[in-house]
């Protein structure tokens, strides 16, 4: 992240007729720069300022990907649309963790091309995590040719000159890597909330549970050093910002890498010095890693959230082994328990995949009893996807899709039971809200977080979003309190 000061001054001891820096993010900066101009005189042609709508499909990491696109855009001279109707760049930012994610995607790309026929000055980029799929691009290639620019997980920080590249040419520009080292600094970032936002901490995968096509498409685990992570923190609480979300597809296993190795423990008792932050939120955990000193330190803090996503997958230790998860039904349970009772209060919730290669009504058992012996607070529960590419994709035994289906609702069943008998429990206490924004049903409500995730909804106004109350819970909805707001 940069200052739009910094990023100015640095901008301006550019000759744009000149080549390019070769250092990042010099480089960036030159081409930020360069593109600057060219939408500039791109908004002389229209009469107007360009628009631009970016589409997030997946996860958190790929929304901070998408505010990272947003704020070049916004750099460079386009202005957010909200809409892809008729914007004048539109891209897709792509998930590929489940089939029906690449599905969704190819059918709005459909919606897209009509939307381009009326308004042939459009652009469209599309990037993410299916991008990284090889098979994804031979098809763009032949059935999406009204496609501009294809770019992928690894050169995202390349966005500005990628840009720059597709306004020069006609030609349907592809840059994809299959992996990195390199990690860049210091580009220009909007934030879709100015209250909270998300903080990469690392970036890949190298657990290869054998369902997920994660590290294939997200390439090796790196971490970013802390100084850069704290340094990043402190510039966000300046302008605001009194939540962060720590992003990682295992934090559990920061730092590990590093050349001054740091734990992931150590990492949160620094970001608990910030002055003026008040939550850190954090995901995805892996049981395997999470260790005593964790627990230890998010007991003993006061500004870590109550919260804690511990993906379960299954609970049959024979599944869970060819999955690959690295521990057994008994040391899940073992460590749920440890952690409900160093930490009471915490909400634990978890995913779920039903229907794994040659799982038993037996197997789904196990899952249930865990289900039931954790309690958890919530639960995702999925349908097993078969990724190409994945050791999992190449078992035999794929569950035949009525059993799937059958198995997946009694999970289903089990899971709302068991998170109702938890939601309720908070049921008249007062508790911190962070007024997050308007109720979407209602103008006379806000509707905010506890510490543990819960949504709740209040009497109040837009001058409250942003801050913290103390509330007095009177109703549980299921997921979801109405609650008041009282004296402190
Ligand atoms: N099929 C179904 N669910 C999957 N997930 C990851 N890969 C698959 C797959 N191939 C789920 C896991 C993970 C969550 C983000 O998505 O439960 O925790
Ligand atoms: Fe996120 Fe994984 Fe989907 Fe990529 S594939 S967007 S990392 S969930």
């Amino acid at each position: 992240m940069i200052k739009k000061d910094d990023l100015e001054l640095k901008m301006q001891q550019f000759d744009l007729a000149m080549s390019p820096p070769v250092q990042e993010p010099e480089r960036q900066y030159f081409y930020i720069a360069k593109a600057k101009k060219m939408v500039s005189e791109l908004a002389k042609t229209l009469g107007r300022k360009p628009t631009f709508c970016v589409v997030t499909f997946g996860c958190q990491m790929n929304a901070r990907d998408s505010e990272k696109l947003s704020g070049i855009l916004e750099e460079i001279g386009y202005e957010d649309n909200g809409t892809d109707e008729n914007s004048d760049f539109v891209i897709f930012n792509t998930c590929t963790v489940r089939d029906n994610a690449n599905q969704r995607v190819y059918g709005r790309l459909g919606v897209l091309k009509n939307y381009k026929k009326k308004n042939p000055n459009m652009r469209i980029g599309i990037c993410g995590c299916m991008m990284q799929e090889q098979s994804v691009i031979e098809k763009m290639k032949k059935s999406y040719r009204f496609v501009d620019l294809i770019f992928g997980t690894h050169n995202i920080f390349k966005f500005a000159e990628l840009v720059v590249r597709m306004l020069e040419n006609d030609e349907m520009l592809i840059d994809i890597w299959k992996d990195t080292d390199q990690i860049v600094e210091d580009l220009p970032i909007v934030r879709k909330y100015p209250f909270k936002s998300g903080i990469n901490i690392m970036f890949g995968c190298n657990n290869f549970c054998s369902y997920c096509i994660v590290p294939y498409v997200r390439g090796r685990e790196r971490s970013r050093n802390p100084e850069d992570i704290i340094r990043e923190i402190e510039m966000l609480v300046a302008d605001g910002v009194i939540e962060i979300m720590l992003l990682g597809q295992n934090v559990n296993s920061y730092g590990k890498n590093l050349d001054e190795p740091i734990s992931f423990a150590q990492l949160l008792q620094r970001i608990e010095q910030i002055e003026g932050l008040e939550r850190i939120r954090f995901m995805t955990s892996h049981p395997k890693d999470l260790s005593d000193e964790l627990i230890a330190v998010m007991r003993d803090s006061k500004k870590i959230c109550r919260h804690l996503h511990l993906p379960l997958q299954s609970g049959s230790t024979r599944i869970l082994e060819k999955m690959n998860r690295r521990y057994t039904k008994e040391q899940y349970i073992e460590l749920a328990l440890k952690i409900r009772r160093e930490i009471p209060d915490i909400s634990l919730t978890t995913d779920i995949i039903v229907g794994f290669p040659g799982e038993t009504d037996e197997d789904v058992d196990d899952t249930i009893d865990v289900i039931k012996k954790v309690g958890y607070d919530n639960a995702f529960t999925f349908i097993y996807s078969k990724r190409t590419g994945t050791p999992a994709a190449a078992m035999e035994n794929q569950v035949p899709e009525d059993m799937v289906k059958r198995n997946f609702n009694r999970v289903l069943e089990t899971v709302q039971h068991t998170s109702k008998n938890r939601s309720v429990s908070y049921l008249d206490q007062d508790v911190t809200v962070l007024i997050e924004e308007m109720n979407d049903q209602d103008d006379t409500l806000v509707t905010g977080r506890m510490s543990n995730n819960t949504i709740v909804h209040l009497k109040g106004n837009a001058s409250m979003i942003g801050t913290l109350q103390n509330v007095h819970l009177d109703e549980c909805h299921g997921f979801y309190y109405n609650g008041h707001v009282i004296e402190s």
